[in-house]
């Protein structure tokens, strides 16, 4: 596990720090977080669950924290605003999981309105209560996921990292927003900044990383011991390998897709060329693991071709095809046309 949680590393001078794939629900689920790792993710997180509903055994919540042998760390989240339901769902994880996480992040309604996510940011007693409690009853390292408070009344991530540190908690990670915010305005790097320099633990920020420029300046701001990339990542899981090529931590040769005209290649031929191997990679890591699904192929398909030439074409594909082999096989072949 030391290699999963790295120790937070003082001031950055330009070399490795962890990236880790962000949970995001409906998009980070199993084939997408091993083909982030192959696209140069060190850290990737499940979606986040239902306490609630995986201690009530729902199938479909424990679909979501569905692993395989090649899934190293395994690291499900999980979310809930009653404190015996999350005790008991991390430890029903406990055995197969690396390290288990807890979302105190998510601003939805239909979360928040349970006190869970970023709402037990508002109830920091509560949120170190719970998580002391999980604390005590698994084996597995736990880790957070905040945002910087619920944006009523000062941000408060500092204190509640005080705190999280004492009990235990082994990492955490700050989007630079508040709960108010949900998504919008910018993501505050100057708060996480200020987490990193005040607490021992590791320190991942999160929050409008898109690219080598952006990830760079959060590093030269925060120092963090890693970045988190979520939208970033929707259908550009070679935005790992993008950004350690550009802080020259990876060479260009070394990447999966690289070919002998690659150096000719235009920026659009690169997409087209990186997206293809990434799309066809997707493809064979579902059959291989939990099957092709037909829902999370088309948003995939949607999100692998947007901003690219031709995309139009894509809606038209997702229309023709209903048979799941079939629709792979077409996105794959757009994607093939440029190059
Ligand atoms: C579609 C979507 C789903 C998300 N689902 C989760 C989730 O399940 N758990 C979580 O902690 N955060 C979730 N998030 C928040 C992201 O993990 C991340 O904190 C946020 O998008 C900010 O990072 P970014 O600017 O890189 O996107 C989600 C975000 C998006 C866009």
């Amino acid at each position: 596990m030391s290699a999963v949680i790295l120790p937070s590393q003082g001031v950055w001078e330009g070399e490795k720090r962890q990236l880790f794939l962000a949970p995001m629900s409906g998009v980070s689920e199993l084939p997408y977080r091993l083909l982030a790792k192959e696209c140069g993710a060190d850290i990737t997180i499940t979606e986040f669950t239902s306490s609630s509903a995986l201690t009530r055994e729902v199938t479909k919540s424990w679909a979501r924290v569905e692993s395989h042998k090649d899934e190293s760390p395994f690291i499900p989240q999980i979310f809930g605003g009653n404190p015996e339901e999350m005790v008991q769902a991390a430890k029903m994880l406990d055995d197969e999981a690396d390290i288990i996480d807890l979302n105190f992040g998510c601003p939805a309604p239909k979360v928040t309105k349970i006190c869970a996510g970023a709402a037990l940011m508002g109830q920091p007693d509560d949120l170190v209560e719970m998580t002391a409690s999980i604390i005590e009853n698994v084996q597995s390292p736990v880790t957070a996921k905040m945002r910087l408070g619920t944006g009523s009344g000062h941000h408060n991530v500092l204190e509640i990292s005080k705190r999280l540190e004492e009990i235990g908690v082994k990492r955490i990670c700050v989007h630079g927003r508040t709960l108010n915010q949900k998504y919008r305005g910018e993501a505050d790097w100057g708060t996480i900044a200020e987490v990193v320099e005040e607490v021992g633990l590791p320190v991942i920020a999160n929050g409008d990383i898109v690219d080598t420029k952006s990830a760079k300046s959060c590093l030269e701001l925060t120092n963090a011991a890693g970045l988190m990339i979520g939208r970033g990542a929707i259908g550009r899981p070679n935005i790992f390998a993008e950004i350690k090529v550009g802080l020259g931590w990876e060479k260009e040769e070394n990447l999966p897709w690289f070919n002998s005209k690659w150096f000719q290649y235009s920026d659009v031929e690169k997409q087209f060329t990186s997206r293809h191997w990434c799309w066809n990679r997707y493809v064979d890591i579902a059959r291989e693991t939990t099957g092709l699904r037909s829902n999370w192929l088309k948003r995939h398909a949607v999100a692998f071709t947007k901003g690219l030439p031709g995309a139009k074409k894509v809606r038209g594909i997702l229309h023709l095809h209903q048979d799941s082999e079939k629709l792979a096989d077409a996105i794959s072949k757009y994607l093939k046309s440029e190059n």
